[in-house]
Order: structure tokens, then C-alpha cells, then sequence
């Protein structure tokens, strides 16, 4: 069952969200050569908790961190440890926020330094773009599939994959809620989009084939080509119009 907000759970959320991204922004930063993933994490937990909010993912399915980190061909859930940042890497953070119940969702890859290629540059612009585009369709009238048609096209016409093994996903007091929000598939299927929907559009992108394998963690999601990957989603809201991304950064008063 796909559950409708109310407008309470709505003003929670955004406040999640505002919070998720915030913290997104800080792990951008924070990624740079010579960090470890672990460094990234904890300050990005210390930064949740300080808003008075909850890391979401520690304990999710057992999840260990407050942040997934996926570095170059991980593609989504590597858990932070000891690994250090180099120069060029992707840097792809995920991370989860609970605010009064509420939650916000929401991912980025940054190039730590300068990148390696322009490949690199161009995977990270065609997958936060990608979303732009699934996001078009993100309003009654539509349906789920319109979103997943529209980032798959516009990642293919770009000549990169999207991931299949991992999907988008509906939201609220819940961190996975109905409906599934695939990245690829025909138009017109899956559920109608209704006004106080709330779901995450979030397409995962490699610049090889999208075939995935776990490694020996049970979490970390790696190409098996050991082609790079990017990752960007954002919590939304439907509303009766434009879409609002409730994962945006509270604005400067
Ligand atoms: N934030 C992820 C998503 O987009 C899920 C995180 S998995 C966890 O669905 F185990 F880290 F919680
Ligand atoms: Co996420």
C-alpha cells in the first residue's frame, strides 16, 4: 500500500530532508584526497546528531554506519573503514536522516581533487541530470514507470547503464515504503502518482554494463566490469504540480 502524507508528516520530512542534505553537502567536502571514509562518516554522524536528528541507517538490516561510501566501481552500500581517498576517486554518499519519526533520503558522487578523466566529469553530470529528468514525470498524471523510462533513456543516450539490481523507492516513516522507483523499464506502468506521495528517484549509473555482485561484506555493491559508478537521488514530494525535493538545504535567512 502506497501511504499518502499528511501535512504534518510532510513538514517533518522536509525538515529531515533539509538536515540529509546538509549533511550531503558536508561530505562533499569532506571527501578529499587523503581522508579516510571512516573520518567522512563520523563527522557526517556527529553533523546529523548536532540537528538533533537520527543517523537512520546505523542499524538498518544491520547496517554498521550513519553513511554508505562508495568508491569508484562500488556502486552502492560500501560501508566506511580504512580505506583512504585518493585524487580522482568517486565518492558516492548516501545517507539517511529521522527527524520526529520522519525521514529523508538522499545521495551524491563528488571527485575527490581533480578528476581522473573527463569520463569521470561526464558520469557524474549525466547522473545528477538523469534524475532531473525522471523528476519531469514525477506528478499526477503519470505513473512510476514514466519516472524509470525517462532516466533510463536519457542515461542510454548518453552511452552509459543504469544499475537494475537496485531500485528507488517510496518513503515517509519508513526508510523503504511502496512503491519500487526502478531506473529503467516502459513507460506507462506501475502505480498512478498522487498528490502527497512521497518517493526517492534515485539513479545509480556505470559507465560499463550494469551487471553488480556483492562482496564478501554482504553489503558493497561493485560493477563486475570494474566500470566507475555514480549515484544521485533526492526525497520528493508530489504535489499538484512541480514536484518539491524535500531534500534541499534549509534556506539563509
Ligand atoms: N539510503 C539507501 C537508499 O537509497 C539505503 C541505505 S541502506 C543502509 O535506499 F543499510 F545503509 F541503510
Ligand atoms: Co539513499
Amino acid at each position: 500500500m502506497i501511504r499518502i502524507k499528511s501535512p504534518r508528516e510532510i513538514e517533518k520530512m522536509r525538515r529531515a530532508g533539509q538536515i540529509a542534505a546538509a549533511a550531503r553537502d558536508l561530505a562533499g567536502k569532506l571527501a578529499v584526497p587523503g581522508a579516510t571514509t571512516h573520518d567522512i562518516d563520523k563527522q557526517v554522524e556527529a553533523f546529523i546528531r548536532s540537528r538533533h536528528a537520527i543517523p537512520t541507517c546505523i542499524g538498518y538490516c544491520g547496517y554498521p554506519a550513519a553513511t554508505c561510501i562508495s568508491v569508484n566501481e562500488e556502486v552502492v552500500h560500501g560501508i566506511p573503514g580504512k580505506r583512504v581517498i585518493k585524487e580522482g576517486d568517486l565518492v558516492s554518499v548516501d545517507l539517511d536522516v529521522g527527524f520526529e519519526g520522519c525521514i529523508g533520503d538522499c545521495a551524491a558522487t563528488f571527485i575527490a581533487g581533480k578528476a581522473r578523466c573527463d569520463e569521470d566529469v561526464k558520469l557524474l553530470s549525466i547522473t545528477r541530470q538523469a534524475f532531473y529528468e525522471g523528476l519531469r514525470f514525477a506528478r499526477p498524471g503519470y505513473r512510476v514507470s514514466d519516472i524509470s523510462a525517462a532516466v533510463q533513456q536519457f542515461v542510454e543516450e548518453n552511452g552509459f547503464s543504469v544499475i537494475r539490481d537496485y531500485v528507488g523507492h517510496g518513503i515517509g516513516t519508513e526508510m523503504h515504503e511502496e512503491p519500487e522507483v526502478p531506473n529503467f523499464g516502459k513507460p506507462g506502468h506501475g502505480p498512478r502518482l498522487v498528490k502527497g506521495m512521497t518517493i526517492c528517484i534515485e539513479p545509480m549509473v556505470c559507465a560499463g554494463s550494469w551487471p553488480v555482485r556483492v562482496l564478501s561484506d554482504g553489503w558493497t555493491a561493485v560493477t563486475r566490469d570494474g566500470s566507475r559508478a555514480a549515484h544521485y537521488e533526492n526525497t520528493i514530494l508530489i504535489t499538484d504540480g512541480e514536484p518539491e525535493i524535500l531534500t534541499v538545504p534549509e534556506p539563509e535567512v
